[in-house]
C-alpha cells in the first residue's frame, strides 16, 4: 500500500517543487480522462508528497478546461489523503492587500461550465459543503504563515468565477456587497470534488491584486498577477517547507470528519 501522501496543487507561477528529495514525475491514469500533468512525487521532511501543477507545466490549461475530476482522482490514486491547494486571487477587501495569504473558510461557486461531481448518471450522492475546508489543515497552514511572518488572514469567502475574463466593475461591487473577501477562477469544483473523494482540503489563496473595484488601484491585468505571483511563490515555498513535515502524523482519519464525507450522502439504493 502506498504511504499516505500530502497532495499539493500549484497555481499560477508554482509549476515545480525543487524542495523535494528523490523527486520523479509519475504519470497516473484516471478513468475521468487526462489530468493537467504528471505528478511530481518525492519527500519533504520525512513526508511523502505528490505535487500537481494545476495548469500544467507551461501554464497550458485555462480554468474552464481543467479536468478537475482527473486532477483530484490522480491525487487520490497516488495515496494522498490531504491537499494543500495554492491559487492566485484578487482581493475584494481593503484589508487584504496583494501579498496576503488568505486561508478562507467558505466559497461562493459562480462557475457554470464545469463538471462538478464524480457521481451520476445512475448514481446520486449529496455531500455536505457546509464547512468546505478542513479546519485542521487551515489551522496548521495559518500557524506556519504566522511563524514565517507571511502576511496572512484566516477566514473569509472566496467567490469562484468562470472566467477567463476578469470581472466587470459591477460584478466586483456585487461580490463585495455579498460580503465576499476574495475572487478567483479555480477553487471550484476542486473543493467539492475533494470532499466527494473524502480528502482533507484547504485553499491557500494568495492575493495578487485588488480586482477592479478599488479607486486607488488600477484594474487587474494578467501581467500584474504574474508580477506579484513571483513574490508570492517564494513565500509559498517557505510555507510548504514548514507545514508539510507537520502534516505527517495524519494518515487516513481526519478529526474533522473529512474522511467520512460520504456517510449518509448516498441516495441511490444498493443493487438487490
Ligand atoms: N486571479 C488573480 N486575480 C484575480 C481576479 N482579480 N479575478 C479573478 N481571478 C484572479
Amino acid at each position: 500500500m502506498t504511504a499516505a501522501r500530502v497532495g499539493i496543487i500549484g497555481g499560477s507561477g508554482l509549476y515545480q517543487m525543487d524542495e523535494l528529495t528523490d523527486a520523479h514525475w509519475e504519470q497516473i491514469d484516471s478513468p475521468f480522462g487526462a489530468p493537467s500533468d504528471a505528478l511530481l512525487c518525492g519527500r519533504l521532511g520525512g513526508q511523502e508528497v505528490a505535487f500537481l501543477p494545476r495548469h500544467g507545466r507551461g501554464h497550458r490549461v485555462p480554468p474552464t478546461d481543467l479536468n478537475v475530476r482527473a486532477n483530484i482522482d490522480v491525487l487520490k490514486r497516488a495515496g494522498c489523503t490531504q491537499i494543500l491547494s495554492f491559487t492566485a486571487v484578487g482581493s475584494l477587501r481593503e484589508e487584504l492587500p496583494p501579498g496576503t495569504f488568505t486561508v478562507i473558510d467558505q466559497y461562493i461557486d459562480r462557475t457554470f461550465a464545469r463538471t462538478k461531481t464524480f457521481f451520476g448518471p445512475g448514481f446520486t450522492a449529496h455531500v455536505s459543503m457546509a464547512d468546505p475546508v478542513c479546519g485542521r489543515l487551515g489551522d496548521l497552514v495559518t500557524e506556519s504563515a504566522r511563524k514565517l511572518s507571511i502576511p496572512n488572514h484566516r477566514g473569509g469567502t472566496y467567490v469562484v468565477m468562470e472566467g477567463p475574463q476578469f470581472s466587470t466593475r459591477a460584478e466586483s461591487e456585487l461580490y463585495r456587497s455579498w460580503g465576499a473577501s476574495i475572487i478567483g477562477m479555480t477553487a471550484m469544483p476542486e473543493a467539492k470534488l475533494a470532499r466527494e473523494a473524502e480528502m482533507c482540503f484547504v485553499t491557500i489563496a494568495m492575493v495578487t491584486d485588488y480586482d477592479c473595484w478599488h479607486v486607488g488601484h488600477e484594474a487587474v491585468t494578467a501581467q500584474r498577477v504574474a508580477e506579484v505571483m513571483t513574490e508570492n511563490v517564494t513565500r509559498a515555498r517557505s510555507l510548504i517547507r514548514d507545514v508539510v513535515p507537520r502534516l505527517g502524523e495524519h494518515r487516513t482519519l481526519c478529526e474533522r470528519g473529512c474522511h467520512t464525507a460520504l456517510e449518509g450522502a448516498v441516495m441511490t439504493a444498493p443493487e438487490a
